[in-house]
């Protein structure tokens, strides 16, 4: 075999007898990796290996090679570092894009193995004003992205930008650096090759380290609850486990089938527009709520009555075990099996759907952002890929004592989509914060998702939430979760990438 092959099969010879990893095309070396970047906490589904995926992605003409890896993967990273930049030095940017950054950019084929994975994976989105900066005038056909997530604030129940993190505030972001390995020490190194490659052409705005939490909480957000149970599966990607929802995957990415947009530039094909979001999560205060409002149930125990308002508040236990089917008590075993834990529809035999909230409310989180059986047929259009991870430290004693956040903390919430406003903005805006949905209940107004449900900083409350009284209004005075702003991103494809977003 020549050198020049070896070296775009991804390989270059270190060593007469061994072989050492490359970034593919680029003969630039990488220490092989031996443990994955990715968690699998064993209620989450597994992905598909490699060449599960190939074969889907064959049969559905989907490239995996040159799709961005974080798109389709979700929230399995072990450790993640969003970096914020604007762009000082367009052609320089535009050229570096082209080649160094480019060739280490991870796509979800490398992501799928140990084996293939880098040590730091990289993934680029960009916002309206970093393709403005890059001299892209292409109209991407979402105008929420256009317009740039600060326009979006009040509609998404921020009260203003407030509460903002001042990088958000003012459109200086152009684009962000996605992040992701195994260590702090591996994305350190990789963040300071990066500056010294885009020294003179980016300059840092703001950055944000996530951390899956320690110990048995690995995959648990900062509430306690496992995350990264329910993601839709996607043609060409995945195969669905039983209750999973299929979706076409023109629902995640652009250009591809179900695009629920016409027309948009050739080099988009196979991007992804990346809500994010900083949603800071007051933990000792959501704790004392659960403390201070136990359901009242006979045989429950105030600790039982308060972990399953919590339950009920999200739809599933801390464990994932699923309100739907597990409603008075958790149920490990059935959380820790993926074949099961997402395989319910809110709808019961001898219970109206209508009226009956015995199994799980009807503002619960999970139920609020994606109704199942509620709907009479199904729903196509309204789905994300969720690829958060938390962010911050674990609650000291102090501040568990004092019932008060200290040190910030909460969720980098990631979500992908083809048309923002079906996905994140839609499940936000039209479900999370609406109080009458889900629509033709028996009650009209259901209220706030008490999790997310977002009023402008104003009380919320939520009905429900109590199974011994659908009826009993329970008030939210204060946020539990407290948006810190964020701004809406377009992840382009690699070959997007290597012709500098056709401009
Ligand atoms: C700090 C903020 C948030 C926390 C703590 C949180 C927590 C959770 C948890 C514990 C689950 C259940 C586990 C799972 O199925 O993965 C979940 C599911 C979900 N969340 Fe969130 N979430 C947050 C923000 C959001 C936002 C902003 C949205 C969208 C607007 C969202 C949309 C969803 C969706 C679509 C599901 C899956 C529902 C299903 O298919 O069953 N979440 N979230």
């Amino acid at each position: 075999m020549k050198i020049s092959s070896i070296l775009s099969s991804g390989f270059v010879i270190a060593s007469a007898l061994q072989f050492v990893a490359a970034y593919p095309g680029s003969g630039v070396a990488l220490t092989p990796r031996k443990t994955s970047i990715l968690i699998n906490p064993a209620a989450q589904p597994d992905l598909p290996t490699a060449a599960q995926a190939q074969a889907a992605a064959s049969a559905a003409s989907l490239n995996l090679d040159d799709i961005q890896g974080d798109i389709l993967i979700g929230m399995k990273k072990n450790q993640e570092l969003f970096f914020f930049f604007s762009i000082t030095n367009s052609t320089l940017f535009k050229q570096k894009l082209k080649s160094d950054i480019k060739v280490r950019v991870t796509t979800t084929t490398q992501l799928l193995s140990v084996s293939s994975q880098p040590t730091t994976a990289l993934n680029v989105a960009f916002s309206q004003q970093g393709l403005n900066a890059l001299g892209v005038t292409d109209d991407l056909g979402d105008p929420l992205f256009t317009a740039g997530q600060e326009a979006d604030a009040s509609v998404l129940g921020d009260p203003g930008t407030t509460n903002w993190v001042p990088s958000f505030v003012g459109k200086q972001i152009h684009g962000v650096f996605l992040l992701a390995s195994d260590t702090t020490s591996n994305l350190n190194s990789f963040l300071s090759d990066l500056n010294a490659i885009l020294q003179g052409a980016i300059q840092e705005v703001y950055s944000l380290n996530g951390a899956a939490r320690p110990g048995d909480q690995q995959g648990h957000e900062h509430f306690g609850f496992l995350d990264g149970i329910s993601q839709p599966a996607v043609t060409g990607f995945n195969t669905p486990l039983p209750g999973q929802e299929l979706v076409a995957p023109g629902v995640i990415l652009v250009g591809e089938d179900s695009d629920p947009v016409a027309t948009r530039p050739t080099w988009a094909k196979d991007g992804s527009f990346l809500a994010f979001r900083q949603l800071s999560q007051k933990v000792p205060e959501f704790e004392k709520f659960l403390t201070d409002n136990p359901i009242i149930e006979d045989g429950l125990t105030p600790a039982q009555g308060s972990a399953l308002l919590g339950a009920r508040l999200v739809g599933r236990w801390k464990s994932g075990a699923p309100v739907d089917l597990a409603p008075k008590f958790d149920d490990p075993v059935l959380a820790a099996d993926p074949t099961r834990n997402n395989n319910f529809t809110f709808a019961h035999p001898g219970q109206n759907i209508l009226n009956d909230q015995t199994n799980c409310p009807f503002t619960a989180h999970i139920r609020k952002t994606k109704p199942r059986a509620d709907f009479p047929t199904p729903n196509p259009g309204n789905h994300i890929i969720r690829a958060g991870i938390p962010y911050g430290p674990e609650v000291g004693p102090a501040e568990a004592a004092s019932n008060t956040t200290v040190t910030e903390r909460g969720l980098a919430f990631v979500a992908y989509q083809s048309d923002i406003s079906n996905g994140f903005h839609f499940l936000q805006h039209t479900w999370a914060n609406n109080v009458g949905f889900f629509f033709n209940k028996n009650q009209t107004q259901p209220g706030w998702d008490p999790l997310i449900g977002a009023n402008g900083g104003q009380p919320r409350w939520a009905l429900g939430l109590d199974q011994t009284n659908f009826d009993r209004n329970i008030t939210l005075e204060n946020d539990f979760i407290v948006s810190r702003g964020g701004e809406y991103f377009f992840s382009p494809s690699l070959s997007a990438l290597s012709g500098a977003l056709s401009a």
